[in-house]
């Protein structure tokens, strides 16, 4: 167990949606940022699942301070540095290997690693992280797994991702053992293609509203 910069317990930003992007175009990446705070959202998990990602993350974190700017799809140890230098200021993964946790914590850098099984929480919480990301949410059992999850493990908290949605996110935030949520449904590819930032805007204004009237 150690304690560290890279422990992500209490992050900086307001918002508890995550919204989780993927751009085909990096000059989508700074009005995609307005149009989200516009939305109450604070917050952008920027995905390394395009070849447009580090240059998207470099422009928001030049453009739009403001913005708390997450690199998502961090997967390989090599990717942590182009990251950082590219202007994340934390990273997301969809799991947690002992080579990305060496290079979060020799580069500091605050990191949210995913999890799926008890011993997975475990096993990030021997490396000192309580926010881990449940992913994939709905796959892994949802809402019952987080509940289940919480009698042995109440330590540990989560960002569900993946089969979260206006529909269902009150429920997940409604859970003691969740800080906030993740997903995709705030920024549909059709939008993106198409700039429609004020459906974004409203995307995420939905969204704000239904965490405000859960806290
Ligand atoms: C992902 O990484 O793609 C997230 O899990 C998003 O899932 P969603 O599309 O169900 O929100």
């Amino acid at each position: 167990m150690t304690s560290n910069t890279t422990c992500f317990t209490r992050p900086a930003f307001t918002s508890r949606v995550v919204p989780v992007i993927v751009l085909g175009d990096a000059a989508h990446a700074v009005p995609l940022a307005h149009a989200l705070l516009e939305g109450g959202i604070d917050v952008m998990e920027i995905t390394l699942r395009s070849d447009v990602a580090l240059q998207a993350i470099e422009a928001v974190a030049r453009a739009v301070p403001e913005m708390h700017l997450g690199a998502g799809t961090v997967t390989r140890a090599a990717e942590v540095r182009l990251v950082i230098d590219a202007g994340a200021t934390f990273a997301l993964s969809p799991g947690c290997t002992d080579a990305l946790v060496d290079a979060v914590r020799s580069a500091h850098l605050p990191f949210i690693p995913g999890v799926m099984t008890p011993s997975e929480v475990m096993r990030a919480r021997d490396h000192g992280f309580t926010l881990m990301k449940l992913f994939p949410a709905t796959q892994a059992g949802g809402i019952g797994m987080l509940k289940a999850l919480g009698a042995p493990l109440p330590d540990a908290r989560f960002c569900p991702t993946g089969g979260v949605s206006p529909d269902n996110l009150r429920d997940f935030l409604a859970l003691p053992n969740v800080a906030m949520v993740g997903g995709s449904w705030l920024t549909p590819a059709d939008a993106l293609a198409q700039g429609d930032w004020a459906r974004i805007t409203q995307l995420a204004r939905t969204a704000t509203a239904l965490t405000t009237a859960n806290a």
